[in-house]
């Protein structure tokens, strides 16, 4: 008796355009062991035949690194928001059905506009400002306790997972969402960063800031990296009750 082939099933979610609706379209491909989501939408792309055996336009997606450094692959994979380039199919249900973030504009088909946590990441001043036109030498040191904490929000690669998650996050709301306010507490613990710890504080204590928060906890949940958001949520509504009452009395008569 001949054994039937195996083979996976893809209902993906496509739009031509921004503006257009969204449509499904199903795919079949053989089953080969090790396959994970990004390898099966390049298969469909060196042939894209849809499972009615019509042919069909490539699917869009992105990606970069394929090894969830660079965030870029995140999509809705059976219901759950997460990298594509880690998505093995062995492990997903039957047929694996393949969404863009909502959170997100659609650009076309998976692949989405991330700017929006750019942007956020912008309003909060994310980075470090140092004069690089000469050499500044070693950088302050961190205490090893503090300097372990702040790798670990280091890891953050803007997958946009966590926003996709929170049910504060969405076109009709200006949450910034918790990756970026997870940002404004590693850039204020550094040593040279801190310099600038209060326009950040201010930066999130107005509209789209910390007070969105709904505290759903989906975000720490979701987190491909395992980054403590919401402790860092909690420790930057401490922070800014402070920073309130020290923009209220003024900074002189209290101690940072
Ligand atoms: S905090 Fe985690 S889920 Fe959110 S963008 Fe960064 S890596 Fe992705
Ligand atoms: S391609 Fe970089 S995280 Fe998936």
């Amino acid at each position: 008796m001949m054994s039937e082939k195996k083979t996976v099933r893809f209902i993906i979610t496509r739009q031509d355009h921004p503006d257009k609706a969204p449509y499904q379209e199903e795919f079949v491909l053989d089953y080969r062991p090790n396959m994970n989501v990004i390898s099966a939408l390049m298969e469909i792309r060196r042939n894209p035949v849809n499972a009615k055996g019509e042919k069909t336009t490539p699917i869009n997606w992105d990606m970069n690194c394929l090894e969830e450094v660079c965030g870029a692959c995140s999509m809705v994979i059976n219901g759950k928001p997460r990298q594509s380039c880690t998505a093995l199919v062995d492990k997903l249900e039957q047929p694996i059905r393949l969404e863009p973030m909502r959170t997100f504009p659609v650009v076309r088909d998976l692949q989405v506009d991330r700017s929006r946590m750019f942007d956020s990441l912008k309003k909060v001043k994310a980075w470090i400002p140092i004069d690089g036109t000469y050499d500044l030498g070693p950088g302050p040191r961190m205490p090893e306790k503090k300097r372990q904490w702040a790798y670990e929000l280091s890891k953050c690669m803007t997958c946009g997972v966590c926003l996709e998650a929170c049910p504060n996050v969405n076109s009709k709301s200006e949450f910034i969402g918790p990756a970026p306010l997870s940002q404004v507490r590693l850039f204020n613990a550094h040593p040279t960063g801190a310099m600038n710890k209060d326009e950040r504080l201010e930066s999130i204590m107005g509209d789209g800031g910390l007070a969105n928060c709904g505290n759903s906890q989906n975000c720490v949940q979701s987190c491909p990296k395992g980054i403590p958001l919401t402790t860092s949520i909690a420790a930057l509504n401490r922070e800014t009750t402070f920073q309130m009452f020290k923009s209220f009395f003024g900074s002189d008569h209290m101690v940072d």
